[in-house]
């Protein structure tokens, strides 16, 4: 099934330029990139995306990490792009991810761990409703 996954690069992949890298991981794979922004997050917006997590230790180290620096958003679609996404990124602890994966083959730190994708239906409706105007989302196709 065609779905859509909001993806972001946070702040350490774009100050260690890895941008272009993970994009090109994704659109090699065939998926679509169908929005994009670079942005600086707000506290606001990085509260609301991780509201989920506003009850962790870790919450407010994961809000100024996420708000240091720039990140890279985008939204992929494709064939089960959820879970193929989660796949490509390897586990969240860069520690256990497989070597081949982005994080597998890029980081080392649970906190900064390059990128973020969304981990089922229901979180990738809220994130791109989020982050992305319907405006800013492009339909199209790619022939391969
Ligand atoms: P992400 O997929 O962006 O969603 C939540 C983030 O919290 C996760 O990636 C990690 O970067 C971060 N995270 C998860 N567990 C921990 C932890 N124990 N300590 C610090 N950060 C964490």
């Amino acid at each position: 099934m065609v779905e859509r996954t909001f993806v972001m690069v946070k702040p350490d992949g774009v100050e260690r330029g890895l941008v272009g890298e993970i994009l090109t991981r994704f659109e090699r794979r065939g998926l679509r990139i169908v929005a994009g922004k670079f942005l600086r997050v707000s506290r606001e917006l990085a509260e609301r995306h991780y509201a989920e997590h506003r009850e962790k230790p870790f919450f407010e180290d994961l809000v100024s990490f996420i708000t240091s620096g720039p990140v890279f958003a985008f939204v992929l679609e494709g064939e089960d792009a959820i879970r193929v996404v989660r796949e490509m990124m390897g586990r969240t602890n860069p520690r256990d991810a497989a070597p081949g994966t982005i994080r597998g083959d890029y980081a080392l730190s649970i906190e900064k761990n390059l990128v973020h994708g969304s981990d089922s239906r229901e979180s990738a409706e809220r994130e791109i409703a989020l982050w992305f105007r319907p405006e800013e989302i492009v339909d199209y196709r790619r022939a391969v």
